[in-house]
């Protein structure tokens, strides 16, 4: 049995950013030959509520941005890692103040770019694993962060390198926040959920957590784990108290609802 081992992990690193080199490369050549980046991309709100069934209240993407923006008594602040910001577009006027997405690259034509700007969308082109990346994120905080990768953020695979990323993202979220992803099945082939218990009993942590398990008959990148993290009063300024959990893939226990 070993444990989530510090952060600082450069093979991690290296070997993830040749993965994303590829991705990037494989991107392009797929449009350049006329086709979509990837099978899944740029999909619409209904895709994304399929995926993330069984964590999000009623309403759906729509229902949890509505509680949110409830809950805050203004509109939210959201960012969605690998992916286009459509659905957060499509679904501002239930509540989001400001929208940014982070994705490899940006193939959106000229007068699609402009006017996705005026309506409030901030694309960043740019690869997660690199900190300029990261740099060019609004600072304010997140009420909301969204990914939904499909498989494609290999480098959430590698746990040395997915709980920096994940804890990343979560000490983005701001006070009442919620952290909703698409969690590659690699990464809890390797890890288990003994982390994700050790999250879901921890104090100032919600956590709503669905493995693919009973859906694997039917399996597809559509129906990769899913986590939601909210974060509530008190809770961990962030996740490094994950680094003392032992992950053994015999001892999954899924943690429905
Ligand atoms: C299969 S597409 C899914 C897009 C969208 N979320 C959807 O559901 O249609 C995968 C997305 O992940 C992005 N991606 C993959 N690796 C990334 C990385 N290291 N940093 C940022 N984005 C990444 C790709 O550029 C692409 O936008």
């Amino acid at each position: 049995m070993s444990s989530i081992s510090s952060p600082d992990s450069i093979s991690s690193l290296y070997v993830a950013r040749k993965t994303v080199d590829v991705y990037k490369q494989h991107e392009q050549n797929r449009v350049e030959s006329k086709r979509t980046p990837w099978s899944a991309y740029d999909s619409p709100l209904d895709e994304y509520n399929e995926s993330f069934l069984g964590v999000l209240p009623d309403g759906g993407v729509a229902g949890l941005i509505l509680q949110l923006r409830k809950a805050k008594g203004t509109g939210i602040n959201a960012l969605e890692i690998a992916g286009q910001g459509n659905v957060l577009l499509h679904l501002k006027r239930r509540g989001i103040k400001k929208i940014e997405t982070v994705s490899l690259n940006d193939f959106r034509g000229t007068l699609r770019r402009v006017s996705e700007r005026i309506r409030g969308l901030r694309y960043i082109d740019g690869d997660i694993t690199n900190g300029t990346t990261w740099a060019r994120i609004s600072k304010q905080s997140k009420d909301l962060i969204m990914s939904r990768p499909m498989a494609a953020l290999s480098v959430l695979r590698d746990p040395n390198l997915g709980f920096v990323l994940l804890n990343r993202m979560y000490t983005l979220l701001a006070p009442n926040g919620t952290l909703l992803i698409q969690l590659p099945e690699e990464l809890i082939g390797i890890t288990g959920t003994a982390w994700i218990e050790k999250l879901a009993t921890t104090e100032g942590i919600e956590v709503k957590y669905r493995g693919n398990e009973t859906r694997r008959a039917i399996y597809s990148d559509r129906y990769q784990p899913i986590l939601l993290i909210k974060r509530k009063d008190n809770s961990p300024k962030d996740l490094s108290f994950l680094r003392e959990v032992n992950f053994n893939p015999q001892s999954r226990v899924s943690i429905l609802n």
